[in-house]
């Protein structure tokens, strides 16, 4: 059976950012001029995906009215004959979008167990904003090639330095059955460094059977009091096959404030519109750092 559709959870409550998501949502904060939700829409339609579910929270509105169309501010464009910019915002609207609320957020696990209906009994793939993927053929799509020989489910790992283990999910890898593939021992959530039976991450990209309803839908609440995707996928392990596969491209990870600083700077030295004013600065900035830095005679 194909992989035909996405979900994306954005119902969290994004206190990393406080206070600038006390009204908005994470997902919607630009890098550069482009939500970070758009980068991970694009990837789920460059690898094919056809149906998307985003589990929003209160912030609903501002990410609904990025997908849709304005008439007012198209009609203005186009009057001005600004055909690029108008470009721009069409491009955002032609998407097969579905929206959901997760009343309460209880966690990432409940977030997803909202998809249920929206899912049926076919294999999907949830999709997290915090992390913006690079690579030659998007990670999503690396993971549905990998369900085509496997029909099992497949969650994208990468190699962390150890000290961070107590930040992710981490696999227990069994044996490597194919280049980057690995049958999972099991998965544990934010070990610390000393308990961590690996540093393979869980970075945010899952393919997943529908069988985690099932799960999911009787799971406790874990660590941080919530009820976690990750304790579902060790449970779902236990009845059927889980691989890992290890991530070789870029990760991005704008869900903490200097990973979001870091990649609006390397987006924005590859954007045109600024990208030779933007690396004139940061050159002069760095060589006035380093002059602050000498010791003085
Ligand atoms: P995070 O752990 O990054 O939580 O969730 P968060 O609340 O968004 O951010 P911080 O840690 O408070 O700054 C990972 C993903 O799961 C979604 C989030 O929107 C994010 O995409 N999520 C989390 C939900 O949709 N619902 C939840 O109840 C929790």
């Amino acid at each position: 059976m194909r992989v035909k559709k996405a979900v994306i959870p954005a119902a969290g409550l994004g206190t990393r950012f406080l206070p600038a998501t006390k009204a908005m949502a994470k997902e919607m904060l630009p890098i550069v001029d482009k939500p970070t939700i758009q980068f991970i829409v694009e990837e789920a339609l460059n690898s094919g995906i056809e149906d998307i579910l985003i589990v929003t929270g209160k912030a609903k509105r501002p990410i609904e009215d990025h997908f849709d169309s304005n008439v007012e501010l198209e009609m203005n464009l186009k009057e001005k004959g600004k055909t690029d910019l108008l470009k721009l915002v069409e491009e955002t609207t032609d998407v097969n979008l579905h929206f959901i609320r997760q009343s309460h957020p209880k966690g990432l696990g409940d977030a997803v167990l909202q998809a249920r209906a929206f899912v049926g009994n076919e294999p999907f793939v949830v999709m997290l904003g915090d992390d913006l993927m690079e690579d030659r053929v998007p990670l999503t799509k690396q993971l549905m090639n990998d369900f085509e020989k496997t029909h099992a489910s497949t969650i994208a790992v990468m190699r962390v330095p150890e000290e961070d283990t107590s930040k992710y999910g981490i696999i227990n890898p069994g044996e490597e059955v194919s280049k980057g593939l690995f049958n999972v021992k099991n998965f544990v959530e934010k070990p610390k460094p000393e308990e961590a039976p690996s540093n393979l991450a869980i970075i945010g990209r899952y393919l997943l059977t529908p069988e985690i309803f099932e799960v999911l839908a009787k799971q406790k609440p874990g660590a941080g009091g919530e009820i976690q995707l990750t304790d579902a996928i060790d449970t779902l392990n236990r009845t059927q096959r889980v691989f890992a596969h290890e991530f070789n491209g870029k990760r991005y990870d704008v869900g903490d404030k200097f990973g979001f600083m870091t990649t609006s700077i390397e987006y924005g030295l590859t954007h045109p519109e600024i990208k030779v004013k933007l690396k004139d600065y940061i050159i002069a900035l760095g060589k006035e750092l380093s002059n602050e830095a000498k010791p003085k005679k």
